[in-house]
């Protein structure tokens, strides 16, 4: 048979990191490579005794059809946590269950590009979004952004020369880099949506991970027009498995998705948003965070303080202040692609960096590290391991 497949899917390649997974399932690989959430940084208990109740009390509410926007319970739970220490519902504003906030990175783009629209995001960036993006025909294009800062004559820029139909950025210890976007850029990223007329995706999946400073409001919190669609996601604060986000974005926005879903798959699973409901109004969340920020904070400092001893001192990385990632840039020499196959075949999976370019065949340096997924012995093993390459291969 001659498949024959839509032009868009040409653009979109099987996710590098999925292929690096796959790799990892050698029981002997470690894994830097994944962005899962420790295995124990899971509420298992309260979920299981939740679980047995609600089976107990009412199961056809779980098991029957459901509302597109979401389970009103979980959705008033979400809304409660989210905007908990900021205002990121304005009077504006409506919101909805999603199946993660991959899913909202699919409504953005299907609602908003055209065939050749262009996003901006940071680059790098969060590799499933931007597949998200490309898959419904848009064109990405990375901004300049480093250390936190957002070049804003190089933004304002590409906004004039391409008319970009949205903004894409992790303000928040971004996938991959780690990063946190200043106080000053967000601000300037929002000005320039509000002069501009255009809207900047806020994807925050990480905020609640910060082991170390203080928070920065979000851009969502700052805005007062109608500019910014906020993506809230419960994977990493309770569990990826359960498929729950939240976007909050402006009313006409929230009501393109929903039709967008009706088409999708309906409603997020049921199942799991009345579980998070029970567990958003009974279970101490915030003691929950303060346990999982222990865990990644004792995991960040301990990968950091490995790679200082053991790699080579021309490979460059900055510690994080929250999330799951370092992101390391190897010295112009050595060739990243090579370093990477050389960690495969001796067991450590990394991630190559250009996986998260705006055009993955730039040539790029870096790959991406996690540290919340291995063990304290495996993190130690694996650092020596790149450690001993980065000095070899100097
Ligand atoms: C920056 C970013 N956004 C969104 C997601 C998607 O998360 P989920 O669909 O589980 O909410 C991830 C997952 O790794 C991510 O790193």
């Amino acid at each position: 048979m001659n498949y024959k497949f839509a032009d868009r899917m040409m653009t979109i390649k099987a996710s590098a990191i999925r292929e690096i997974l796959k790799a990892t399932a050698d029981p002997q690989m470690i894994s830097f490579a994944g962005g899962n959430p420790a295995v124990d940084a899971f509420p298992v208990e309260e979920i299981k005794r939740i679980s047995a109740e609600l089976f107990e009390t009412d199961p056809v509410s779980i098991l029957q059809y459901g509302i597109t926007e979401g389970d009103k319970d979980c959705l008033e739970e979400a809304l409660k946590f989210f905007n908990r220490h900021e205002c990121v519902v304005r009077e504006f504003d409506k919101a909805i269950m999603t199946s993660g906030s991959q899913q909202i990175m699919e409504f953005a783009a299907k609602c908003l590009c055209n065939e050749g629209d262009v996003i901006l995001c940071e680059n790098p960036s969060f590799l499933g979004a931007l597949n998200a993006f490309k898959s419904e025909g848009a064109i990405l294009q990375g901004i300049d952004y480093k250390q936190g800062e957002i070049n804003v004559v190089d933004v304002e820029n590409k906004i004039k020369e391409l008319d970009p139909k949205f903004i894409y950025v992790i303000p928040n210890y971004q996938n991959p880099t780690g990063m946190t976007m200043s106080r000053k850029s967000r601000q300037a990223l929002l000005e320039l949506a509000v002069k501009y007329d255009l809207l900047i995706l806020e994807d925050n999946p990480y905020g609640d991970l910060r082991f170390e400073g203080d928070a920065i409001p979000s851009i969502k919190s700052m805005d007062e027009t109608g500019h910014v669609i906020y993506a809230a996601s419960l994977s990493k604060i309770l569990a990826p498995g359960m498929r729950l986000a939240c976007c909050i974005a402006p009313s006409e926005v929230i009501e393109k998705f929903v039709v967008c879903k009706q088409a999708s798959d309906v409603h997020s699973n049921l199942w799991s948003q009345k579980v998070m409901a029970k567990y958003l109004k009974e279970c101490d969340i915030e003691k929950h965070i303060e346990r999982i920020q222990k865990i990644y904070k004792q995991k960040c400092d301990l990968m950091y303080s490995e790679m200082k001893r053991e790699f080579h001192k021309d490979v460059e990385f900055e510690k994080p202040t929250g999330g799951m990632f370092i992101w390391v840039t190897l010295p112009k020499h050595i060739n990243m692609n090579e370093f990477v196959k050389a960690a495969l075949e001796k067991k450590v999976a990394v991630v190559p960096g250009n996986a998260f370019l705006d055009d993955d065949t730039k040539e790029c340096h870096s790959f991406r590290m996690n540290f919340s997924t291995p063990t304290d012995e495996k993190i130690k093993q694996g650092v020596k391991i790149l450690g001993e390459l980065s000095h070899k291969m100097n």
